[in-house]
Protein backbone atom coordinates (compact mmCIF):
# COMPACT_ATOMS: atom_id res chain seq x y z
CA UNK A 1 0.00 0.00 0.00
CA UNK A 2 2.97 2.55 0.53
CA UNK A 3 4.39 2.37 -2.49
CA UNK A 4 0.88 2.39 -4.87
CA UNK A 5 0.38 5.88 -2.85
CA UNK A 6 4.23 6.97 -3.01
CA UNK A 7 3.83 6.60 -6.64
CA UNK A 8 1.28 8.44 -7.14
CA UNK A 9 2.68 11.08 -5.26
CA UNK A 10 5.83 10.77 -7.50
CA UNK A 11 3.47 10.77 -10.48
CA UNK A 12 2.29 13.85 -9.63
CA UNK A 13 5.55 15.83 -8.70
CA UNK A 14 7.98 14.27 -11.40
CA UNK A 15 8.59 15.82 -14.63
CA UNK A 16 10.49 14.70 -18.09
CA UNK A 17 13.53 16.86 -19.36
CA UNK A 18 11.33 20.28 -19.43
CA UNK A 19 12.71 22.60 -16.55
CA UNK A 20 16.26 20.97 -16.14
CA UNK A 21 18.65 23.59 -16.32
CA UNK A 22 21.66 22.05 -15.07
CA UNK A 23 23.48 20.71 -18.60
CA UNK A 24 25.06 17.73 -16.81
CA UNK A 25 21.77 16.51 -15.74
CA UNK A 26 19.26 17.37 -18.72
CA UNK A 27 22.17 14.69 -21.28
CA UNK A 28 21.68 12.65 -18.24
CA UNK A 29 18.18 12.66 -18.84
CA UNK A 30 18.27 12.91 -22.61
CA UNK A 31 20.88 11.13 -23.57
CA UNK A 32 20.89 8.11 -21.42
CA UNK A 33 17.72 7.66 -19.11
CA UNK A 34 15.55 8.17 -21.93
CA UNK A 35 17.61 7.12 -24.89
CA UNK A 36 15.67 4.29 -26.96
CA UNK A 37 18.38 2.55 -28.91
CA UNK A 38 17.84 -1.11 -28.88
CA UNK A 39 21.15 -2.08 -27.93
CA UNK A 40 22.48 -5.49 -29.31
CA UNK A 41 23.34 -6.28 -25.54
CA UNK A 42 20.16 -6.24 -24.46
CA UNK A 43 19.77 -9.41 -26.11
CA UNK A 44 22.50 -10.53 -23.91
CA UNK A 45 20.92 -9.42 -20.75
CA UNK A 46 17.30 -10.96 -22.36
CA UNK A 47 18.92 -14.68 -22.99
CA UNK A 48 20.42 -14.45 -19.52
CA UNK A 49 16.94 -13.72 -18.19
CA UNK A 50 15.81 -16.36 -20.32
CA UNK A 51 18.56 -19.42 -18.40
CA UNK A 52 17.69 -18.23 -15.30
CA UNK A 53 13.79 -18.48 -15.65
CA UNK A 54 13.94 -21.73 -17.67
CA UNK A 55 16.20 -23.35 -14.84
CA UNK A 56 15.06 -26.36 -12.69
CA UNK A 57 17.60 -25.96 -10.18
CA UNK A 58 16.76 -24.88 -6.47
CA UNK A 59 19.00 -22.83 -3.78
CA UNK A 60 19.29 -23.40 -0.32
CA UNK A 61 18.89 -19.52 0.84
CA UNK A 62 20.29 -17.48 3.66
CA UNK A 63 18.20 -14.33 3.89
CA UNK A 64 20.27 -11.57 5.41
CA UNK A 65 17.96 -8.91 4.20
CA UNK A 66 14.43 -8.06 3.53
CA UNK A 67 14.32 -10.92 0.61
CA UNK A 68 11.60 -12.48 3.02
CA UNK A 69 8.98 -10.22 2.98
CA UNK A 70 8.66 -11.67 -0.58
CA UNK A 71 9.59 -15.44 -0.73
CA UNK A 72 8.98 -17.38 2.78
CA UNK A 73 10.86 -20.73 2.15
CA UNK A 74 14.73 -21.67 2.52
CA UNK A 75 14.50 -23.51 -1.04
CA UNK A 76 13.92 -21.18 -3.69
CA UNK A 77 14.12 -22.31 -7.42
CA UNK A 78 16.51 -20.21 -9.32
CA UNK A 79 13.39 -19.53 -11.94
CA UNK A 80 10.89 -17.55 -9.24
CA UNK A 81 14.18 -15.64 -7.64
CA UNK A 82 14.35 -13.92 -10.91
CA UNK A 83 11.42 -12.69 -11.30
CA UNK A 84 10.94 -11.64 -7.80
CA UNK A 85 14.56 -10.83 -6.71
CA UNK A 86 16.33 -9.56 -9.71
CA UNK A 87 16.59 -6.54 -11.42
CA UNK A 88 13.87 -5.91 -14.12
CA UNK A 89 14.13 -6.78 -17.76
CA UNK A 90 13.42 -2.35 -17.98
CA UNK A 91 15.97 -2.07 -15.06
CA UNK A 92 18.81 -4.00 -16.41
CA UNK A 93 18.62 -1.81 -19.40
CA UNK A 94 18.87 1.23 -17.63
CA UNK A 95 21.78 -0.14 -15.58
CA UNK A 96 23.58 -1.16 -18.63
CA UNK A 97 22.88 2.74 -20.03
CA UNK A 98 24.05 4.17 -17.16
CA UNK A 99 27.52 2.31 -17.12
CA UNK A 100 27.94 2.66 -21.04
CA UNK A 101 26.71 6.40 -20.96
CA UNK A 102 29.37 6.97 -18.02
CA UNK A 103 32.11 4.54 -18.68
CA UNK A 104 32.44 3.46 -15.45
CA UNK A 105 35.86 1.22 -15.03
CA UNK A 106 35.33 0.40 -11.18
CA UNK A 107 32.03 -0.81 -9.55
CA UNK A 108 30.87 -2.19 -6.73
CA UNK A 109 27.47 -3.92 -6.42
CA UNK A 110 25.57 -4.67 -2.67
CA UNK A 111 24.01 -7.85 -3.19
CA UNK A 112 24.45 -9.82 -6.64
CA UNK A 113 21.67 -12.56 -5.77
CA UNK A 114 21.78 -13.67 -9.40
CA UNK A 115 23.97 -11.43 -10.99
CA UNK A 116 21.37 -9.09 -13.53
CA UNK A 117 22.51 -6.12 -12.56
CA UNK A 118 26.38 -7.62 -12.19
CA UNK A 119 25.93 -8.45 -15.91
CA UNK A 120 24.80 -5.69 -16.98
CA UNK A 121 27.33 -3.79 -15.43
CA UNK A 122 30.07 -5.69 -17.16
CA UNK A 123 28.52 -5.81 -20.59
CA UNK A 124 28.71 -1.75 -20.59
CA UNK A 125 32.43 -2.45 -20.55
CA UNK A 126 33.97 -5.06 -21.02
CA UNK A 127 37.64 -3.60 -19.33
CA UNK A 128 35.77 -2.95 -16.00
CA UNK A 129 36.58 -4.05 -13.32
CA UNK A 130 33.11 -5.35 -11.19
CA UNK A 131 33.22 -6.16 -7.02
CA UNK A 132 29.78 -7.82 -6.35
CA UNK A 133 29.19 -8.58 -2.74
CA UNK A 134 26.51 -11.23 -1.38
CA UNK A 135 25.27 -12.76 2.08
CA UNK A 136 23.72 -16.13 0.48
CA UNK A 137 26.89 -17.85 0.03
CA UNK A 138 24.79 -20.24 -2.19
CA UNK A 139 23.86 -17.77 -4.48
CA UNK A 140 26.85 -16.48 -4.67
CA UNK A 141 28.34 -19.80 -6.03
CA UNK A 142 25.70 -19.95 -8.40
CA UNK A 143 25.96 -17.05 -10.31
CA UNK A 144 29.75 -17.24 -9.87
CA UNK A 145 29.58 -20.37 -12.14
CA UNK A 146 27.26 -18.67 -14.69
CA UNK A 147 29.52 -15.74 -15.35
CA UNK A 148 32.98 -16.29 -18.08
CA UNK A 149 34.45 -13.12 -17.21
CA UNK A 150 36.64 -11.39 -14.61
CA UNK A 151 34.32 -10.41 -11.94
CA UNK A 152 34.87 -10.48 -8.53
CA UNK A 153 32.51 -12.17 -5.90
CA UNK A 154 32.29 -11.33 -2.13
CA UNK A 155 30.81 -13.70 0.31
CA UNK A 156 29.73 -12.32 3.23
CA UNK A 157 27.23 -10.06 5.39
CA UNK A 158 27.94 -6.30 3.64
CA UNK A 159 28.65 -4.91 7.14
CA UNK A 160 32.12 -7.40 7.14
CA UNK A 161 33.11 -7.16 3.54
CA UNK A 162 32.76 -3.54 3.11
CA UNK A 163 35.89 -3.17 5.57
CA UNK A 164 38.36 -5.30 3.65
CA UNK A 165 37.40 -3.44 0.19
CA UNK A 166 40.97 -2.85 -1.12
CA UNK A 167 39.52 -0.51 -3.48
CA UNK A 168 40.47 3.26 -2.88
CA UNK A 169 37.93 4.98 -4.88
CA UNK A 170 34.70 3.20 -7.17
CA UNK A 171 33.02 5.19 -10.25
CA UNK A 172 29.85 3.78 -9.23
CA UNK A 173 28.54 1.64 -6.42
CA UNK A 174 24.70 0.34 -6.44
CA UNK A 175 22.94 0.20 -3.34
CA UNK A 176 20.64 -3.38 -3.97
CA UNK A 177 20.23 -4.98 -0.73
CA UNK A 178 19.24 -5.03 2.44
CA UNK A 179 16.41 -2.52 1.75
CA UNK A 180 15.88 -0.69 5.07
CA UNK A 181 16.68 2.55 6.86
CA UNK A 182 19.39 1.80 9.40
CA UNK A 183 21.28 -0.65 6.94
CA UNK A 184 21.23 1.78 3.63
CA UNK A 185 22.09 4.61 5.85
CA UNK A 186 24.94 2.68 7.63
CA UNK A 187 25.77 1.63 4.21
CA UNK A 188 26.21 4.83 2.39
CA UNK A 189 28.20 6.44 5.19
CA UNK A 190 30.78 3.89 5.35
CA UNK A 191 31.03 3.70 1.71
CA UNK A 192 31.03 8.10 1.35
CA UNK A 193 35.25 7.89 1.22
CA UNK A 194 35.02 5.44 -1.39
CA UNK A 195 33.28 8.34 -3.40
CA UNK A 196 35.43 10.81 -6.04
CA UNK A 197 34.13 13.97 -7.59
CA UNK A 198 32.26 12.17 -10.19
CA UNK A 199 31.18 9.02 -8.43
CA UNK A 200 27.68 7.82 -9.21
CA UNK A 201 26.10 6.23 -5.64
CA UNK A 202 22.80 4.40 -6.95
CA UNK A 203 19.78 3.02 -5.18
CA UNK A 204 17.05 0.82 -5.26
CA UNK A 205 14.02 0.56 -4.16
CA UNK A 206 13.80 3.89 -2.46
CA UNK A 207 10.48 3.60 -2.12
CA UNK A 208 10.19 -0.15 -0.89
CA UNK A 209 8.62 1.51 2.47
CA UNK A 210 8.69 4.35 4.73
CA UNK A 211 11.86 3.76 6.06
CA UNK A 212 13.31 3.51 2.83
CA UNK A 213 12.06 6.73 1.78
CA UNK A 214 13.42 8.47 5.05
CA UNK A 215 16.80 7.06 4.15
CA UNK A 216 16.73 8.21 0.82
CA UNK A 217 15.71 11.84 2.25
CA UNK A 218 18.56 11.57 4.83
CA UNK A 219 21.01 10.90 1.11
CA UNK A 220 19.76 13.76 -0.34
CA UNK A 221 20.48 16.34 2.51
CA UNK A 222 24.12 14.73 3.46
CA UNK A 223 26.44 17.59 3.24
CA UNK A 224 28.19 15.66 0.87
CA UNK A 225 25.81 15.47 -2.35
CA UNK A 226 24.72 17.78 -4.39
CA UNK A 227 22.53 16.92 -7.13
CA UNK A 228 19.98 13.83 -6.56
CA UNK A 229 17.97 12.04 -9.40
CA UNK A 230 14.93 10.41 -8.47
CA UNK A 231 13.49 7.97 -10.70
CA UNK A 232 10.98 6.02 -8.51
CA UNK A 233 12.42 2.27 -8.73
CA UNK A 234 15.98 4.30 -8.48
CA UNK A 235 17.69 6.87 -6.54
CA UNK A 236 21.19 8.45 -8.15
CA UNK A 237 23.11 10.29 -6.03
CA UNK A 238 25.75 12.81 -7.36
CA UNK A 239 28.87 14.12 -5.65
CA UNK A 240 29.99 16.94 -8.22
CA UNK A 241 31.03 19.91 -6.40
CA UNK A 242 30.72 22.08 -9.43
CA UNK A 243 26.79 21.79 -9.23
CA UNK A 244 24.25 23.85 -7.20
CA UNK A 245 22.32 21.28 -4.37
CA UNK A 246 19.33 19.83 -6.57
CA UNK A 247 17.20 17.18 -6.43
CA UNK A 248 14.94 16.22 -9.57
CA UNK A 249 11.93 13.75 -9.99
CA UNK A 250 12.16 11.85 -13.16
CA UNK A 251 9.89 10.16 -15.01
CA UNK A 252 12.10 7.26 -17.01
C1 LIG B 1 17.50 -7.45 -4.56
S1 LIG B 1 18.72 -8.68 -4.49
C2 LIG B 1 19.97 -8.07 -5.57
C3 LIG B 1 19.58 -8.04 -7.01
C4 LIG B 1 20.71 -7.81 -8.00
N1 LIG B 1 21.55 -6.69 -7.62
C5 LIG B 1 20.20 -7.61 -9.39
O1 LIG B 1 20.49 -6.53 -9.99
O2 LIG B 1 19.51 -8.47 -9.92
C6 LIG B 1 19.46 -8.40 -2.92
C7 LIG B 1 20.54 -9.40 -2.54
O3 LIG B 1 21.26 -8.84 -1.44
C8 LIG B 1 21.61 -9.88 -0.54
N2 LIG B 1 21.73 -9.27 0.80
C9 LIG B 1 20.76 -8.65 1.50
N3 LIG B 1 21.23 -8.18 2.67
C10 LIG B 1 22.55 -8.51 2.71
C11 LIG B 1 23.59 -8.26 3.64
N4 LIG B 1 23.37 -7.62 4.79
N5 LIG B 1 24.83 -8.71 3.34
C12 LIG B 1 25.08 -9.38 2.17
N6 LIG B 1 24.12 -9.63 1.25
C13 LIG B 1 22.87 -9.19 1.50
C14 LIG B 1 20.45 -10.87 -0.62
O4 LIG B 1 20.90 -12.15 -0.26
C15 LIG B 1 20.03 -10.75 -2.08
O5 LIG B 1 20.59 -11.76 -2.86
Amino acid sequence: MYQILAYIKFLFNSTNQHGVHSPFIYNFVTKCLYDKKKYPKYDELNNYRKILKDSNIALEITDLGEGSKVLSSNQRRVSDMVKTSSSSKKESKLLFRIAQYFNFNNVLELGTSLGMGTYAFALANTDSKITTIEGCPNTSDYTKSQFIKNITFLKGDFTTVIPTLIEDKFDCIYFDGHHNKKATIEYFETLLPKAHNETIFIFDDIYWSKGMTEAWNHIKSHRSVTVTVDSFHLGFVFFRKEQVKEHFKIRV
